[in-house]
């Protein structure tokens, strides 16, 4: 996957730059941050992943030779795995930036896998970001959902979180739930059961991320760079297929440092905010797409005033008017941007 080339002098300068004045939004997740090499090792595209001063950041680069990405030292049975990430700003049609856990390597029939994927757009639309889940190999049923941002992502950095205990997955942006998946009985083995890895990349998926491969990635404006900060790797280590804790104290220490965190509780306050955000910035649910699935998946909450608004696709049918803060910081009011067909 490695190109083997080094990206230019003139990229490898703006990646420091960017790096070195990188300023990382806080927010009140208040968990335990790692130095890249403690936790995480280059995956591919050795060349185009670049590890700040400090080692506690790391920007992946996607040039016309190679895209880049990392993926933790350990695999973790539940978990909290975290970021703050920046991503690449201007032209990035084609461009996927991925934030995910994964066994597909140890388990290739019957993986498991958590998904926040930032989909990349012409300049001037909005990056997306989609979510997935699949549990015990169930590539033939995605459960995918994806959003529109509140912020421009391309901006500042922002955390992102996924959530994976016994009872439940959730994936955070800052400090608002986005989604739940409640783990039931019907669900089967469709929830994530074994240890996964965490993988974080930058890839050129010019064949489907932009209107269904419509504009493809122009290295005109290469390098993209996305960053990471704030990386955090709470659960319990252990190895896939003995299953046994690699740890010392076994699994209880993990279980109660990700209690402590308090992201796995989903308050009544909590609860309304993931509503307001899936109110105003979802734009494609799998439980509203009857058409891929006839019978909504078991896990689906179905908010019948939220469910009005999406077409028989699962798409949403018009998106409201809402402000959008352009560069210059003037204000721009943009409707109905839903119009680009989706992947
Ligand atoms: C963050 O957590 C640590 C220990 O887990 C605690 O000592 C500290 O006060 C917390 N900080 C905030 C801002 O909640
Ligand atoms: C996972 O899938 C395999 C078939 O690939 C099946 O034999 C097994 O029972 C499944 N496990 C669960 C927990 O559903």
């Amino acid at each position: 996957m490695d190109g083997g080339t080094r990206p230019s002098l003139s990229a490898a300068v703006a990646v420091l730059v960017l790096v070195s004045t990188a300023v990382v939004a806080a927010t009140s997740v208040n968990v335990t941050t790692l130095a890249f090499d403690d936790g995480y090792a280059p995956l591919f595209g050795k060349g185009n992943l670049v590890r700040s001063a400090d080692g506690r950041s790391v920007s992946l680069l996607l040039d016309r030779y190679s895209g880049s990405g990392f993926i933790s030292s350990d695999m973790y049975l539940h978990g909290l795995f975290s970021a703050s990430i920046k991503l690449p700003s201007d032209y990035t049609a084609g461009v996927v930036v991925a934030f995910y856990t994964s066994n597909g390597d140890v388990f290739e029939k019957s993986h498991d896998e958590l998904d926040f994927e930032f989909l990349g757009n012409v300049r001037g639309k909005e990056w997306r970001v989609q979510t997935n889940v699949y549990g015990n190999g169930s590539t033939s049923r995605g459960r995918e959902e994806r959003y529109y941002l509140p912020f421009d992502p391309t901006a500042d950095f922002h955390r992102y979180s996924i959530l994976w205990t016994a009872d439940n997955i959730i994936f955070y942006v800052d400090d608002t739930p986005i989604r739940e998946v409640r783990r039931s009985e019907a669900m089967g083995g469709d929830y994530p059961s074994k240890p996964m890895s965490l993988y974080a990349t930058i890839w050129d998926a010019s064949n489907w991320a932009t209107s269904g491969g419509r504009y493809k990635v122009n290295y005109k404006y290469a390098p993209f760079v996305s960053s990471f900060a704030d990386l955090t790797l709470l659960g319990c280590r252990l190895d896939p297929i003995q299953q046994v804790a690699t740890t010392r104290s076994g699994c209880a220490a993990a279980v109660a440092e990700i209690a402590a965190t308090g992201l796995a509780v989903m308050t009544p306050e909590k609860r309304r905010a993931m509503r307001a955000f899936r109110r105003q910035y979802m734009s494609y649910s799998v439980c509203y797409d009857r058409v891929r699935y006839p019978a909504p998946f078991p896990e689906c909450d179905i908010v019948e005033t939220e469910k009005e608004r999406f077409g028989e696709t699962g798409r949403l049918r018009f998106r409201r008017q809402r402000r959008r803060v352009r560069r210059g910081g003037r204000v721009a009011v943009v409707a109905d941007s839903n119009r680009q067909p989706q992947m």
